[in-house]
């Protein structure tokens, strides 16, 4: 099937207060240039935000990892689990299809969709509350026929218990996921026949669906604001004193990207560092949240430099840097220590970029007439 953007798209995206702190902390979570591994987790959060993935959520989330749009469009096309059109505004079934749900009656559950939801997939109930679609095995495969709704998944379905969740989704009930006939997980469906010797299964449901009646509301869409939020990570060992009541906490692993080349670059974290302590403005304390650079009304000369030479700068955030008054390369090219405290700080939805991916380094090379490796692939039209 072919995966396309739908043709009617809101102006713009942004994360709600909490999903954008929520984004921001998975960010760290990766080395220095290996921000785009968080692509996946920050398009299901916006998705989980809007309920389907608009463009603009996607570029929004490729201007926050410094990704290529393209790059985005490709990861969100690929997988089924990203919705790249309207879904029902209380839920969304997904059927699997596949063999084992086939043999074991996953058309019958088609039929129900057909039936209850509307006559094809993607098509919204004429209430606008439901939608449903055929997916590719969802690897619960010895609990057949399975249906993904929501974050959950209903298992050991029929025709009848299917068509019987979907009329509890409809009066506002939440049904309870897992399997629909007693299965406590993927054991036999008569009985244990091995590792039996406790008396069986003591529990009344697995740690899985036991969570999704703890949090209340299975098909709930998450607003940012359910947990908080856990950078345990990111804590440092000077902190003593909050390490020793967080009865979670241990001594970070040593980041992946130590003693090794961060990026193509070839630069490590460590030299990176030893060649901004040695520059001469590195000791100036930027305090809280630095000083303003000296900003521009206008380009000069009614040009501005192309900011997208600097890797880690695309249209959206060239954009927020022409609002906020910084036009060229020498303007980034002057700021010390303090003025990149203070744009690190006020990019909002980028914050830490500017030091993140030096642009001060790369904008004195350009100044001086020279090239960065990434300029040159730039002017190509060859970056991600
Ligand atoms: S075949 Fe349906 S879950 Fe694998």
């Amino acid at each position: 099937m072919l995966r396309r953007l739908h043709p009617d798209q809101p102006e713009s995206f942004a994360f709600t207060p909490d999903n954008l702190a929520w984004a921001e902390a998975q960010i760290t979570k990766y080395p220095e240039g290996r921000q785009a591994s968080a692509v996946i987790p920050l398009l299901w959060r916006a998705q989980e935000q809007e309920g389907w993935l608009t463009r603009a959520a996607m570029e929004t989330v490729a201007e926050m990892l410094g990704m290529a749009y393209i790059r985005v469009l490709e990861v969100a096309t690929f997988y089924f689990m990203f919705q790249l059109q309207p879904v029902g505004s209380v839920s969304h079934f997904q059927i699997c299809g596949t063999t084992s749900c086939m043999i074991c009656g996953a058309e019958d559950l088609i039929s129900v969709c057909r039936e209850k939801i509307a006559p094809a997939p993607h098509m919204l109930s004429e209430d606008g509350r439901f939608s449903w679609e055929e997916v590719e095995c969802l690897g619960a495969c010895a609990n057949a026929p399975v249906a993904q709704i929501g974050k959950d998944y209903f298992e050991d379905l029929s025709a009848e218990s299917f068509g019987e969740i979907i009329d509890a989704l409809a009066r506002g009930e939440v049904p309870r996921p897992g399997s629909q006939t007693g299965r406590f997980a993927s054991e036999p469906i008569n009985a244990l026949t091995s590792l039996d010797e406790g008396g069986g299964v003591a529990h009344q449901a697995n740690a899985s669906v036991s969570l999704a009646e703890d949090l209340g509301d299975t098909i709930k869409r998450i607003d940012g604001g359910e947990v908080p939020l856990s950078t345990p990570w990111q804590r440092r060992p000077q902190e003593p004193a909050a390490a020793a009541e967080d009865p979670g906490w241990h001594e970070p692993e040593p980041r992946p990207g130590e003693d090794r080349a961060a990026d193509e670059t070839g630069v490590t974290e460590q030299e990176a560092t030893a060649d901004s302590a040695a520059r001469p403005d590195a000791d100036v304390d930027p305090g809280e949240g630095g000083t303003k650079p000296q900003m521009r009304d206008g380009p000069r000369e009614g040009r501005a430099d192309d900011l997208k030479l600097i890797k880690g700068i695309g249209p959206k955030l060239e954009a927020l840097c022409h609002q906020l008054g910084v036009y060229h390369f020498d303007q980034i090219a002057s700021w010390g220590a303090a003025e990149v405290a203070w744009m690190d700080a006020n990019l909002t939805g980028f914050r830490s970029r500017v030091s993140r991916d030096d642009w001060v380094g790369q904008a004195r090379v350009l100044v001086a007439g020279g090239e960065t490796d990434f300029s040159v692939r730039a002017k190509r039209g060859d970056v991600d």
